[in-house]
């Protein structure tokens, strides 16, 4: 199968690396020459754990090219796909459609036989329709189908969620489109993995009612997690306790400092406003969102609050900065809120982050950078977990103690044993474990 993919950020090209491996031809398609000479090279510009490999892999075989010339590289191609940014628009928090609808276009002027355009983008309600209405003004004899196809990739375990998908979900409206889907996704349909066909507007909501229900989850455990200090109870036997019925579920039950990233701020917001414009409110999304804003800079608060009520003139090392851990990406990153805000409250800032530090130099202003969490420690009065990297779990806290200044660890992940901590010498604050 030849597979056109307009779009090489982070799930473009996920996708197209992948979609090479099960064996298709694939095109990459970027207007950036930058990039897509980078890519042409083998080098991948983003962080991503395993993909730099498959990609070189691919290349080698002949089976993955890179262009940026659309005409060309849709030449022959029996399904496109949309992968394009979709940001937030500044200002009413809507979807910015402005290069999903340009990729529409240009993929229109290009169609030649039969062709299935799918949309990978996470796009709002309705926009797949639009889609197919632009093609079809823009070329009304054109022989196409319109496919919805959203991802469910988590940046760090990228590779392994697109080889082994929970589920595939495709709305689609013609058997011709299906039989192609069905061509595209052969491997993971002779692995069994569940497809979810639906029409155009269903397939649209999945995505964003997932996000939004697992941000939900998220939210929901951060304020029990609240609750539990007041209490003396301790969120993670809590989490335990109720994750075990099998209605809730484990999973996302980490309380931590918000959640952040590309997604689930961008896709929460964005629902919120489609529900907004069709007035029939989701009540539940508005508050999680803004509570999640809340809990960032409450975070700054809780910090000074252990500190004594002040950090003027103290030391803070703080480990991690990337929004999660195995990412170079700072979307959202609760660090961004946390950072500034001790800055402003007359902090010394020193940061540590095994992959965030190119993107974060820019972005976390004046501070230095560490090598790893033992020189952060050096001479530090305070130390702050705030992103969980396996480098940062299993530390030995006799040498932080040796290195630091002062004697205070706030742990926002709950990565550490408490006992541990407080018997290396440590006054120790954690979330939700009083
Ligand atoms: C997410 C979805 O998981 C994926 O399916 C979707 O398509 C894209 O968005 P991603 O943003 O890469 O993926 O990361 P994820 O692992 O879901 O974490 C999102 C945020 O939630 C992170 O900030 C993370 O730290 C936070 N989180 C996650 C928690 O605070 N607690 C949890 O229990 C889980």
């Amino acid at each position: 199968m030849r597979i056109a993919m307009i779009g090489t950020g982070y799930v473009g090209l996920v996708s197209g690396v992948c979609f090479s491996d099960f064996g298709h031809q694939v095109v990459c398609i970027d207007r950036d020459g930058e990039k897509i000479a980078r890519l042409d090279r083998g080098e991948v510009p983003i962080y991503e754990p395993g993909l730099e490999a498959l990609m070189r892999k691919n290349i080698a075989a002949g089976r993955l090219t890179f262009s940026t010339d659309l005409a060309a590289g849709m030449k022959d191609a029996e399904a496109v796909f949309i992968s394009v940014g979709t940001p937030a628009r500044r200002g009413d928090g809507h979807a910015d459609l402005s290069y999903v609808y340009a990729a529409a276009e240009a993929i229109a002027a290009q169609i030649d036989d039969y062709l299935v355009v799918i949309t990978k983008s996470t796009v709002p309600v309705g926009t797949n329709r639009e889609v197919a209405r632009r093609i079809r003004a823009a070329r009304p004899e054109a022989d196409f189908d319109v496919v919805s196809n959203p991802e469910f990739l988590r940046e760090g375990a990228a590779i392994e969620d697109f080889m082994r998908p929970d589920r595939i979900v495709v709305g689609l409206e013609s058997d011709r489109a299906r039989a192609v889907i069905a061509e595209v996704y052969r491997p993971l349909f002779l692995r069994e993995t569940p497809i979810i066909q639906t029409g155009l507007e269903s397939a649209e909501m999945i995505k964003y009612a997932a996000n939004a229900f697992l941000a939900t989850k998220i939210t929901f455990i951060n304020e029990i997690a609240d609750l539990c200090e007041k209490v003396g109870a301790d969120v993670q036997s809590v989490a335990r306790g109720i994750g075990l019925d099998r209605r809730i579920g484990p999973k996302f039950l980490h309380a931590g400092p918000g959640y952040g990233g590309s997604c689930f701020p961008k896709d929460t917001l964005a629902l919120v406003e489609t529900a907004r414009a069709h007035d029939s409110p989701v009540r539940i999304v508005s508050t999680v969102v803004e509570a999640n804003e809340a809990r960032k800079r409450a975070m700054a608060g809780k910090i000074i609050a252990a500190a004594g009520g002040s950090v003027a003139g103290k030391r803070i090392a703080v480990l991690g900065v990337t929004f999660k851990p195995n990412t170079d990406d700072m979307r959202e990153a609760p660090s961004l809120v946390i950072v500034p805000a001790l800055r402003e409250a007359g902090a010394e800032i020193v940061l540590c982050d095994p992959q965030g530090r190119k993107e974060g130099e820019a972005l976390l202003g004046e501070a230095s950078w560490a090598g790893g969490p033992y020189e952060a420690a050096e001479s530090a009065d305070i130390l702050v977990l705030i992103t969980e990297w396996n480098e940062f779990r299993a530390l030995d806290f006799g040498r932080i103690r040796a290195a630091m200044k002062g004697d205070l660890i706030v742990d926002l992940r709950n990565v550490y044993l408490p006992a541990e901590v407080r018997a290396a010498g440590f006054s120790y604050v954690s979330i939700g474990r009083s």
